[in-house]
């Protein structure tokens, strides 16, 4: 399992992609926040599955593409809801441009992103787009309750983890089931593989909340703090409520109930709160169970051990990441 070869594919098509139409003003942001860079974890997901079961991942490419714009398209949606400012260490395409621009821009990546399955015969069509709609519907659900937990106070860890699976794990899932897709694997097996990626998923939202807190600003590429400021009800707060003392949970529900000018001390006293009560550690271990727990889903897998060692590797970089 060539990581690298996946990569430089799947970068050689975007690069033969042309976004620059008219209107520039709908067409550059697209072109901007496609090019800015990323790890390109879906695009690849999709190549390594279609990979396992065909041993052709060209044919995967454009369905690849398809999950990468889409995904691009809901951080220029979700920036402007989390009110960011950085992106992979530029400016967010609302910022650089303006709100509006970004709602059209994005509306346009959603669409192209359904385009790329014209690529494929009516068969893998159908199967694409259902679990493509099927997808883009739940991460909309997870968005939502993502901005509706900013203001409530009663937020479970439970609540939280279903959150998190709509808002990301489906996509991740969806990625490599559409790339199982692709290859025409037998559909238990390509569900197989999508439970791996649900797990997975989690785990990798989890490791976004803890570097969106204690990742480095210098390499993180995103606003350190952004979800202190905007009072995102995650597991590092959740489970400082359930078992920090009572004095630094009044002082959490104090600060995660106000939306301030200036968060310089509210972001040093959250983090300060976090580190007390070793929430870095309770999140890497939940990380840990995570990623574990999406390990199983591969017994189930009629593959080769060399490819289940590839998925395990790929889950094990992801648990180390630091962008
Ligand atoms: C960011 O996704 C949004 C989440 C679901 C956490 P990535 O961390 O994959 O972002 P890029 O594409 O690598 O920038
Ligand atoms: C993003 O969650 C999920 C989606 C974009 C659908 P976050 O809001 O945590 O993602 P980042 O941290 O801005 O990348
Ligand atoms: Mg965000
Ligand atoms: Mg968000
Ligand atoms: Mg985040």
């Amino acid at each position: 399992m060539d990581l690298l070869k996946y990569q430089t594919d799947f970068l050689d098509y975007l690069q033969t992609q042309k976004f620059e139409n008219e209107p520039k003003n709908l067409y550059a942001p697209i072109e901007y926040i496609l090019q800015l860079g990323g790890k390109r974890i879906r695009p690849i997901l999709t190549l390594i599955a279609a990979d396992i079961f065909s041993g052709n991942y060209q044919k995967a490419i454009p369905a690849a593409m398809a999950v990468e714009t889409f995904h691009n398209f809901t951080l220029v949606h979700d920036d402007i809801m989390d009110e960011a400012p950085l992106r992979r260490g530029k400016e967010t395409v609302h910022k650089k441009w303006n709100i509006n621009t970004g709602i059209l821009s994005g509306d346009a990546m959603l669409i192209l992103a359904y385009q790329y399955f014209e690529n494929y015969k009516p068969k893998v069509f159908q199967q694409l787009a259902k679990l493509f709609s099927k997808t883009a519907l739940e991460v909309c659900d997870g968005q939502q309750l993502d901005v509706d937990f900013e203001t409530r106070n009663d937020v479970t860890i439970d609540e939280y983890i279903k959150m998190i699976t709509l808002k990301t794990s489906v996509l991740v899932a969806a990625a490599l089931k559409m790339g199982a897709i692709v290859a025409e694997a037998d559909e238990e097996q390509a569900n197989h593989l999508y439970d791996f990626g649900l797990n997975l998923g989690i785990a990798f939202q989890l490791q976004d909340d803890y570097l969106d807190t204690f990742g480095d600003p210098e390499t993180f590429g995103k606003q350190v703090g952004g979800d202190i400021i905007e009072n995102k009800k995650t597991y590092l707060y959740l489970k400082s409520l359930e078992i920090a003392d009572n004095n630094d949970i009044e002082k959490l529900k104090f600060f995660y109930n106000q939306k301030l000018e200036d968060n310089s001390i509210k972001i040093v006293e959250v983090s300060r709160i976090f580190e007390q009560n070793d929430i870095p550690k309770f999140t890497q271990d939940l990380i840990e169970d995570y990623t574990n727990k999406s390990f199983e889903s591969l017994a189930s897998l009629k593959i080769s051990e060399e490819a289940k060692k590839g998925l395990r590797d790929f889950g094990n970089n992801l648990m180390n990441r630091k962008v």
